[in-house]
């Protein structure tokens, strides 16, 4: 079997139009121009990369970017004030402080000091707790991207054997709430779990975010799963070159699932596409407007 190459950057340019229209009605109609805030401490190269990209897609799809550099000695009272600054601010919807935090910065007093309202990350105990008990949440956006594929892919969902690897608060857990929400059943390995080859051959759906580069091989594969890829890893080459590779053994792995996304391409660019749905979505609540369906689950 030859997977369905599950095409992420097709995907999130199809959900970034519908962001952009769903912008420019909110112009036309209310004269409102949703705005994310984006705040970086420090000078972390591949944060950097991912802060400037989220400003320009934000522009891109017609929506208001406010960008917060600050040096990498800002303390964290500064950061809260500046936090308390943004959530008083009505021209702000989404307010999103790239992780990570330099080490003097408690990162989740820092997370739960933004309105939940405005938490476009869904990082926010609030937000997790409310999506862990099947209420209306604001959902991380690597989550919600892989979900909303799963979805195109395989339709529904109730009853599937789903396998998570990876138990973060930013991927794991919240991807195996959603899941359990679509009624699989879910297990959650990590890097600890014994029986890893085991417990991946029942499993219809598996959501690799382990961080580890090549980590689960395609033999451990059941036929025709749906694979997700999160992992994103930089590996050095005998030729001196680096080559971005997922969690996954792709190569090999194409040749077992039923569909799959590569990475580079696959999860990566729906996280930022989900983003910018997720301030959309903030903006209607903020103004009681009934919410775009198309943007969320
Ligand atoms: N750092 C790596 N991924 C993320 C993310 O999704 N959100 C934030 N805020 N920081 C990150």
């Amino acid at each position: 079997m030859t997977a369905r190459i599950i095409d992420g950057k097709a995907f999130a340019a199809i959900l970034r139009e519908s962001v952009a229209e769903h912008v420019a009605h909110l112009k036309q109609t209310k004269g409102i121009t949703p705005g994310l805030a984006v705040v970086l401490v420090g000078d972390d190269p591949a944060s950097q990369v991912y802060v400037r990209s989220k400003g320009k897609q934000t522009v891109e799809v017609g929506m208001h970017s406010y960008e917060y550099k600050l040096p990498a000695d800002t303390s964290e009272y500064d950061l809260l004030a500046l936090i308390e600054q943004l959530n008083y601010d009505l021209s702000v919807h989404g307010i999103l402080v790239q992780l990570p935090l330099p080490k003097h910065i408690d990162e989740a007093l820092v997370i739960n000091a933004i309105d939940p309202a405005k938490d476009v990350d869904g990082f926010h105990i609030s937000n997790a707790g409310l999506l862990a008990t099947g209420q209306k949440a604001m959902v991380p956006c690597t989550p919600l991207g892989c979900l909303m594929m799963l979805r195109e892919y395989c339709g529904n969902l109730s009853g599937l054997n789903a396998v998570v690897i990876g138990r973060s608060n930013i991927v794991g857990k919240p991807m195996a709430q959603l899941l359990l929400r679509e009624s699989c059943t879910v297990t959650v390995a990590h890097s600890r779990t014994k029986n890893l080859p085991e417990i991946l051959r029942e499993a219809d759906i598996v959501v690799a975010a382990v961080g580890r580069p090549l980590f689960v091989q395609s033999y451990w594969l059941k036929e025709g799963a749906t694979v997700i890829d999160v992992g994103i890893n930089r590996i050095d080459q005998a030729d001196g070159t680096t080559r971005l590779v997922g969690d996954v053994d792709y190569d090999t792995a194409k040749e077992v699932a039923g569909a799959i996304t590569p990475v580079p391409g696959g999860v990566g660019p729906m996280t930022i596409a989900c983003l910018l749905a997720n301030t959309v979505t903030a903006c209607c609540r903020a103004h009681s407007l009934p919410e775009p369906k198309r943007l969320t689950i």
